[in-house]
């Protein structure tokens, strides 16, 4: 048993749904205790010393424990071309990501980059990924391998295209549909990882690919199911031109089976009525990815308004196209966006985007993504003072949300003190 003191927030409510500042339990000195990887109990410092006597105590001192950050959409093989210049959607694919993506065949390669992604998101605080592939089974191996042997919950897939995209990182229907299953035969449901159904997005598969990984997702609903959906106007041009006969982007899923509880659209910007009444409906989540939204050019997502009408909406970096590894800043990319639409969200609504509402958009609700006894330990501490910057305005704070929202605003991995995983702390 380990008792970590720090400051603690733990969220009982959605803070879109009830007043934001009421959605979580604050404790000035506060205390989660962990065994066995899983959180035992979260209270007052003073009163979890008493019951857990014999617990090794870690304190924190002034830093806050947080569940760690959960990235709901990133190409973990966009690692290395991160923050690469001057092009929107369409090009940005052709000229920096397939080329990077071709190397992935490469197991060797690609074990190194998995490696290198999963140290820069547990450096960031994230401890949960769910991560597109490349097309070819390898890249899956390396992503897969590199998670388990450091414990993480982690999900993914392979990537497949078998059309508008160069020759050597297309797949077949068949192959999409046998390497798929054969993947997620073999991890889905392994130690703490799951399978994800991964069409790249419409424009690069065939209906017959579609079709066929529909009928994979109906074969094995228990896992996920990731694609993009609405992210630039050119591409839904393009798109619609591929599939005249679709009602609207959203509908293409939708008629080859790919729309559903465990869909997660990544982007999912320029949406019709239609399409946001057909989402809901269907309990697909939206994913929102603002620093490569706003990177790449591609929109502002409508958070305050698809929350209003019932949508369930994750937060994501999407490495490379997004930004930045970090949680943080994807948090502040989404403040920023939401101002543009007229909407400030609050601290408590950002923070709680970045872990219960990314875990409740991938069916981990339960699970992972809150302070609350019988959730994983996996933790993030983080230092809200942790440059002089933010330090100077967070001894101006009255109130808990004041003291980390210039964090949110303008903290990094330099504020990550720690990172748990399954209640261990990650080797810096
Ligand atoms: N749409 C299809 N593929 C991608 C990708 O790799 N990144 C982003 N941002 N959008 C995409
Ligand atoms: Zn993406």
């Amino acid at each position: 048993m380990k008792l970590l003191l720090g400051q603690t927030l733990s969220f009982i409510n959605d803070p879109f749904m009830v007043p934001p500042g009421e959605a979580a339990l604050w404790e000035r000195r506060g205390a989660v205790a962990v065994e066995d990887g899983v959180i035992k109990e979260v209270g007052a410092a003073d009163a979890l010393r008493a019951t857990f006597r014999e617990a090794e105590v870690v304190d924190h001192g002034e830093a806050l424990i947080l569940p760690g950050f959960i990235d709901a959409h990133v190409h973990y093989p966009q690692t290395a071309i991160i923050a690469s210049w001057g092009k929107r959607l369409i090009d940005w694919l052709g000229s920096y990501t397939f080329p990077e993506e071709a190397r992935f065949g490469d197991r060797g390669y690609a074990e190194e980059i998995a490696a290198r992604y999963f140290d820069l998101a547990l450096s960031h605080g994230t401890t949960t990924s769910v991560s597109y592939c490349t097309i070819h089974p390898e890249s899956v191996e390396a992503y897969f391998t590199e998670a388990r042997k450091r414990g993480l919950r982690a999900f993914g897939g392979k990537t497949c295209m078998d059309r508008n995209a160069p020759e050597d990182l297309r797949d077949t229907v068949q192959s999409a549909y046998d390497d798929s299953k054969r993947l997620l035969e073999t991890w889905h449901g392994v130690d703490r990882l799951g399978y994800v159904i991964t069409p790249r997005f419409a424009p690069t598969s065939t209906p017959e690919q579609l079709e066929a990984l529909g009928t994979l997702w109906a074969e094995h609903p228990e896992c996920l199911m990731q694609t993009h959906l609405s992210e630039q106007t050119e591409e839904i041009d393009w798109v619609m031109g591929l599939y005249p006969e679709a009602k609207d982007y959203t509908d293409i899923y939708d008629r080859f089976g790919l729309l559903g509880e465990g869909a997660l659209m990544g982007h999912a910007i320029h949406l019709s009525a239609r399409e946001r009444a057909r989402l809901k409906e269907a309990g697909a989540r939206l994913i929102h990815c603002p620093t490569s939204n706003t990177s790449i050019g591609s929109g502002l997502f409508e958070m305050a308004s698809l929350k209003a009408e019932g949508q369930r909406v994750g937060l994501a970096t999407d490495t490379g196209g997004g930004s930045s590894f970090s949680m943080l800043r994807t948090m502040a990319a989404a403040y920023d966006v939401g101002q543009l639409h007229g909407s400030a969200l609050h601290p408590a609504q950002l923070l709680w985007l970045a872990t219960c509402g990314s875990a409740d958009s991938i069916g981990m609700g339960d699970t992972i993504g809150r302070l609350a006894r019988g959730f994983e330990a996996d933790l993030v501490v983080l230092d809200l003072a942790s440059t002089p910057g933010i330090a100077q305005r967070h001894a101006r704070a009255d109130d808990i949300w004041e003291a980390v929202f210039p964090t949110i605003m303008m903290g990094d991995d330099r504020a990550v003190t720690t990172t748990y995983v399954a209640g261990a702390a990650v080797p810096a």
